[in-house]
């Protein structure tokens, strides 16, 4: 089996002004355009795609948005969709804890977005984990929002990517331990295989994240079934983003 390519995306939620988004991406390119090793995927808020694009153009580094409405137009005031994304974005994060638990995404909207992403021609990092209160039945929870998220799905999409992210490690400083968050992403893949064979499987990107760090990443990264991170906080600090990536491409 060839060796998954790590891929390491910063998913900005809703923070920086223009000038700060602008200044950071500017550090990003400076720092990580060329890196060897890694993908590295910048998702800022919707209004600073196009800065990103402008500012990425000709680096190694791709653009991801951070959601997506399933429709391709419409009255859907505030929306934005896949095929908008398609021209300042290659990726979009999908089904997010924060969309499911603050904005009370379904999971028949992450199914539909999941499709309007990869029928745009864009590439989905989709988004799974537990609750806290759900941590006795992580294996059933993730169960379901694979089985759910990839409904009516014949096999695997290759450029998928899944981000592991325990909803309880998200924001708050509590990390998975790289042990622990290998065994789920070595279960998600066992899932993964269960579903649309073991080739499939084993060529998928599994992230890690949840409070990653600079500190903490060469944990994960040294994990046989952990392909990179998905990084909140850390990736509004261009040194500690860069670190990040530079750990993970390094492993
Ligand atoms: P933090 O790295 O801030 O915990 O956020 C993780 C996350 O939700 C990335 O999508």
């Amino acid at each position: 089996m060839a060796r998954r390519l790590p891929v390491v995306g910063g998913n900005w939620k809703m923070h920086t002004t223009r000038t700060e988004a602008r200044a950071l991406l500017q550090a990003l390119r400076a720092d990580l355009d060329g890196l060897a090793g890694a993908q590295i995927v910048v998702c800022p808020p919707a209004p600073w795609l196009s800065d990103a694009a402008d500012a990425l153009a000709g680096s190694t580094l791709e653009v991801g948005a951070q959601d997506v409405h399933w429709e391709p137009n419409g009255a859907f005031t505030g929306a934005i969709s896949a095929p908008m994304l398609a021209g300042v974005a290659s990726w979009v994060i999908v089904g997010h804890s924060e969309r499911r638990h603050l904005f009370g995404e379904t999971a028949e909207e992450t199914n539909a977005k999941l499709r309007a992403i990869l029928a745009a021609g864009l590439r989905p990092i989709l988004a799974v984990g537990e609750r806290q209160e759900e941590s006795d039945r992580t294996a059933d929870i993730l169960r379901r929002q694979l089985d759910e998220g990839f409904l009516g799905f014949d096999r695997l999409p290759a450029d998928v990517v899944i981000a592991y992210e325990p909803v309880w490690a998200i924001g708050t400083g509590l990390a998975a331990t790289p042990d622990d968050a290998q065994t789920r992403c070595a279960l998600i893949r066992s899932m993964l295989a269960q579903r649309f064979g073991a080739a499939a499987a084993d060529n998928c990107r599994i992230q890690y994240g949840g409070s990653v760090n600079p500190q903490n990443i060469g944990g994960y990264a040294k994990q046989p079934d952990i392909d990179g991170a998905l990084v909140g906080g850390a990736s509004l600090d261009a040194a500690a983003f860069t670190a990040i990536c530079r750990a993970v491409a390094a492993a």
